[in-house]
């Protein structure tokens, strides 16, 4: 079990997964520790539709292309990843992004914890909110996908982390 400070240190994006799949007790934990995270005013606004479809992530990536969605060099989703947890929440819910970035970041460290990789990805948003897709993601009434994380093994050495700038916090004491 890895140290959970070390772990926060030792995440990285991952953008390139083998052909294999995540075992369901292991996919179950992901989502568990992702119910886990922060919730504005703990109403727990959040649903997970968690995409296995090749077909269904494909449809996501043209639509979301024919919607304008811009990438940046190499950063084409979703990498081959088995799975891709998308995190939807009540559209007139003021907090939705941020139970929605809660709830990621919990799926990530989590992934990272059980041995696989993840990356947070933005870019696909046009598409995932495109009613075609929408009614695909078989979301409750009223919820609109927030972001998403793909998450598989790795099929590349994780790498090390990033530096980090040390000129963005002030104390006011
Ligand atoms: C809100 C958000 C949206 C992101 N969207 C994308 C994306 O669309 N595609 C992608 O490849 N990475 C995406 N990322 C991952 C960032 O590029 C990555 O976290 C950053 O480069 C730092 O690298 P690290 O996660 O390895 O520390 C996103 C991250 C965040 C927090």
């Amino acid at each position: 079990m890895d140290d959970p400070y070390e772990l926060l240190l030792k995440r990285r994006s991952i953008r390139s997964f083998k052909d294999e799949e995540i075992p369901e007790g292991t996919m179950q934990k992901v989502l568990t520790a992702g119910r886990y995270a922060p919730s504005a005013l703990g109403l727990q606004n959040r649903f997970f539709s968690v995409v296995q479809s090749r077909s269904l992530m494909k449809k996501i990536i043209a639509v979301a292309e024919k919607n304008g969605a811009a990438y940046i060099s190499g950063h084409v989703p979703f990498y081959n990843a088995p799975d891709v947890i998308v995190v939807s929440a009540p559209e007139d819910f003021r907090y939705n992004r941020e139970d929605a970035a809660c709830v990621i970041e919990n799926l990530m460290l989590a992934a990272c914890a059980l041995g696989l990789g993840s990356c947070y990805l933005c870019s696909v948003l046009p598409g995932l909110r495109d009613p075609e897709i929408m009614k695909e993601l078989k979301l409750p009434h009223g919820y609109v996908p927030c972001g998403c994380a793909c998450v598989g093994y790795p099929a590349v050495p994780v790498p090390a982390p990033k530096s980090r700038r040390k000129d963005d916090t002030v104390f006011l004491r």
